[in-house]
């Protein structure tokens, strides 16, 4: 019944897709584990031109990342954001003794290895007949089946409907290439669009899926103490949920009676809150807990959150200032 549709996306991807991706152009699952991971959250772009080579670069294979320490692979991954995904590779790489499973259900057991990542390196890297189901794939599922309703277990469902199981890799690469240059969320461009003669949302693309209610994110304001003694500054290795093993300054919703500079202000989007924070110069010399002193060289070599190396930034400035 899709003979037809799959041969126009087929079509469609020979002439238009986006053969030259490094990891399109490799079966290494490893490659392509990495690669997923990291386009998650981030787009192609930012992937392709600061963070896919020099990573593999440190860690060329799952062996030498198992291998690796956290810390190490923390840092190949600063700015990247989102750092749970090193974690879980981190992790994964030793749950798996540095050898990644050859099956979707081992690699699923792995950290951080949902099923569309694991359907994604089973396509690409073992040429399995499987569809994956990101963020993309669902819009267009949405919208060519006109489904309003959000149901992630019907829509795998629907994903092996549309799936081309002749050729996994090209249907789901192509997937993704329309989902990110026609299918787009805000201005479909359906009429260069391969599935335009049999998409039921063709004429109303906007209508699938409903609109999530949108809650605006909190604001969560904070004060940031830069402990400062002899150009040394104390930092710590977060323990925390979130942004855990990155360092940083001290941060609390109330301000001691010492006296204090003020440095400046930051602000930080992340996905569920956005930050705001005065930050400030803090002469005071002992240090809260688990709380160590480092030059600015010594931070170049840590893992920092962007907010943090905003401050970074500050500090510098401001000691640019003085000298003058
Ligand atoms: N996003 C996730 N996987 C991708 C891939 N293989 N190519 C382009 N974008 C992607």
């Amino acid at each position: 019944m899709y003979k037809e549709v799959h041969k126009s996306l087929l079509n469609w991807y020979d002439k238009n897709g986006r053969h030259n991706l490094p990891w399109r152009l490799t079966n290494d699952p490893y490659k392509v584990y990495v690669s997923e991971i990291m386009l998650q959250q981030t787009q192609v772009k930012t992937v392709l031109e600061r963070f896919y080579f020099p990573f593999l670069e440190a860690f060329p294979t799952m062996e030498d990342l198992a291998r690796a320490s956290l810390d190490d692979v923390l840092k190949k991954w600063e700015g990247l954001g989102y750092y749970t995904r090193a974690r879980n590779i981190h992790n994964a790489a030793h749950q798996c003794g540095g050898i990644l499973p050859d099956n979707v259900h081992d690699l699923m057991r792995l950290s951080g290895i949902g099923r569309s990542t694991a359907h994604a390196i089973a396509a690409f890297a073992y040429r399995e007949a499987l569809p994956i189901l990101d963020a993309n794939v669902k819009r267009i599922l949405h919208r060519y089946f006109a489904l309003e309703e959000r149901n992630e277990k019907k829509l795998w469902e629907y994903s092996y409907t549309l799936f081309d199981p002749l050729h996994p890799f090209e249907y789901n690469q192509a997937m993704m290439d329309i989902g990110s240059s026609i299918c787009l969320p805000k201005k479909p461009l359906c009429d260069i669009c391969p599935f335009a003669s049999t998409c039921q949302g063709k004429s109303t693309p906007l209508l699938y899926p409903s609109s999530k209610i949108k809650i605006n994110k909190p604001i969560r304001i904070r004060n940031i103490l830069v402990y400062q003694k002899n150009n040394t500054y104390a930092l710590i290795q977060r323990q925390t949920r979130f942004l855990s093993g990155l360092w940083g300054f001290y941060e609390s919703e109330e301000l001691p009676n010492s006296p204090l500079k003020l440095l400046g202000k930051i602000t930080q989007h992340y996905s569920h809150f956005t930050l705001q924070a005065n930050v400030y110069l803090n002469e005071e010399e002992t240090l809260p807990e688990k709380f160590e002193w480092f030059s600015l060289e010594e931070i170049a070599q840590l893992s920092l959150s962007r907010a943090d190396h905003k401050i970074i930034m500050q500090i510098v400035q401001d000691q640019k200032k003085f000298h003058r």
